[in-house]
């Protein structure tokens, strides 16, 4: 259903484009290859999903005011972008599904918008010259819902009976805010979020104000460091909140609904030296903030690493709460640039579990291996390579985050522990706050290992059925 909508608005958008009157085509034409289009992309280039992210810009902050109505659960929002053009623009896209548009506005100038599947087309009054940085502002409500993703999950706006479960891989992030809405796009945020006294709004980042007034509370987060917009998050609930510091200078903000207090307690308790054991492991942990989203959220049947402060639809066991640490490092701080890679992200923070109990008087990782090397070659372990999934509906499956993990222990006895550690120490130090591919990854620990390791990589990520 999905798929087959998105390939028809595709379509429908080439058979615009190839109307575009002959004169006008001609003058694009002379323009040469590298410019041949004012028109910003539909897309950020992702087989796996088309319409995710657009052409033609970059954004670098979103500064997004939203006001939600827990027992309407109506938002109403106000999105200001600061973008830079990566080529001349008469029209670009921001990705939004749902809500009503009432507004837009470029530089300040009322901009022409159009709706077009999860596409706000924008034609600005003026054209935008390539390399320069224009503010985007964009006023829209409505009543926020998820979207379904190809594997059948609900990611985006959940509501839940107290608020909202706001968690937006891969492709959620357009069901509550315009976005630029692919993992190669990575801005900074603020976030001004007013709710109903007596409910909590947590977003990513540090707190930077909350003040309550004629019963509504609006809560001030700022998001610094880069961050891809399925990891933002403005979760909506009745919270308990805890907030300390840790000894290296991390801001921690826990907010538990009540109801999972009980079961999460023992657990988060844990935080500080998961992730300073993370931190000797991979490096200096990314954020200046951290945290947990504990929510009672039943139907949801996924956590996520939202950025800084994962979010988890009930209390989570430690092996969670230690996957999605490690996500911050690999796939939050090193982001995918395809979603075919997101073994980058799964199977480390997967691999991160097997090392916590290998460390920590578990099984271990050489057990958890071969306990999986077991199965039979009809199991579903097997069903596809973790390295080339094949569409975006098996982008959460087993051989992702399983075999992923398994890949990187076989790199492990390739190039035994020391450079094994070394490898990702480098892969989260060099890639940074940016983004690495599987390529990256293969030439980084060929470097650093000096072994040639193209066909151990080509076994464990690309053969197919088990190796
Ligand atoms: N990335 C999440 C994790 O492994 C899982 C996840 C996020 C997910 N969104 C999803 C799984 C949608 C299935 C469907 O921590
Ligand atoms: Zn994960």
């Amino acid at each position: 259903m999905q798929a087959a909508s998105r390939r028809t608005s595709v379509l429908r958008r080439e058979a615009v484009l190839a109307t575009v009157p002959v004169a006008v085509a001609a003058l694009l034409a002379a323009a040469g290859p590298a410019s041949a289009s004012t028109v910003g992309g539909s897309g950020a280039g992702d087989p796996y999903f088309p319409l995710s992210g657009n052409g033609g810009y970059h954004v670098g902050h979103y500064d997004l005011t939203l006001r939600y109505d827990t027992t309407s659960r109506h938002l109403d929002g106000t999105a200001v972008l600061s973008a830079r053009a990566t080529q001349r623009l008469t029209r670009f896209d921001l990705d939004l599904k749902g809500l009503k548009v009432t507004r837009v506005t470029v530089d300040g100038r009322t901009a022409r918008f159009s709706r077009n599947g999860q596409e706000l087309v924008v034609t600005p009054s003026r054209a935008l010259a390539k390399g320069r940085e224009f503010h985007v502002a964009v006023s829209y409500n409505g009543t926020p819902g998820p979207v379904t993703d190809p594997d059948g999950s609900a990611d985006g706006w959940i509501p839940t009976d107290d608020g909202a479960f706001v968690a937006g891989e891969p492709q959620g992030a357009m069901t509550w805010f315009p976005a630029n809405s692919h993992p190669k796009d990575k801005s900074s945020y603020d976030f001004t979020i007013t709710v109903p006294k007596g409910r909590t709004a947590v977003a990513n980042g540090v707190l930077v104000g909350q003040h309550t007034s004629a019963g509504r509370t609006t809560f001030r987060w700022r998001q610094s460091e880069p961050m891809a917009a399925y990891l933002a998050t403005a979760t909506v609930g009745k919270f308990t909140v805890q907030q300390y510091t840790t000894r290296d200078g991390i801001k921690v903000y826990n907010a538990v609904d009540p109801r999972e207090a009980n079961g999460s307690a023992s657990v988060l308790k844990e935080l500080p030296s998961v992730l300073d054991w993370e931190s000797r492991l991979f490096g200096p942990y990314p954020f200046r903030s951290a945290g947990a989203i504990v929510d009672h959220a039943p139907s949801v049947g996924y956590a996520l690493e939202t950025q800084g402060r994962p979010i988890y639809d009930s209390a989570p066991d430690l092996s969670t709460l230690v996957h999605e640490s490690a996500h911050q490092w690999f796939g939050d701080s090193v982001s995918l640039t395809a979603w075919k890679d997101i073994w980058l992200n799964e199977g480390f923070a997967t691999y991160a579990e097997w090392l916590y109990s290998e460390q920590h008087g578990g099984d271990s990782a050489q057990k958890t291996f071969d306990a999986l090397y077991a199965k039979p070659a009809g199991d579903a372990l097997w069903a596809y390579p973790p390295g080339d999934p094949g569409s975006g509906k098996n982008i959460f499956g087993e051989p992702v985050y399983a075999r992923g993990a398994m890949a990187l222990h076989e790199l492990r006895g390739a190039v035994g522990d020391t450079v094994f550690f070394r490898i990702l120490r480098a892969w989260a130090g060099e890639h940074r706050y940016g983004h690495g591919t599987t390529a990256q990854f293969v030439k980084l620990a060929e470097g650093q290992s000096g072994v040639d390791l193209g066909s151990l990589f080509q076994t464990w990520l690309y053969k197919k059925g088990k190796p």
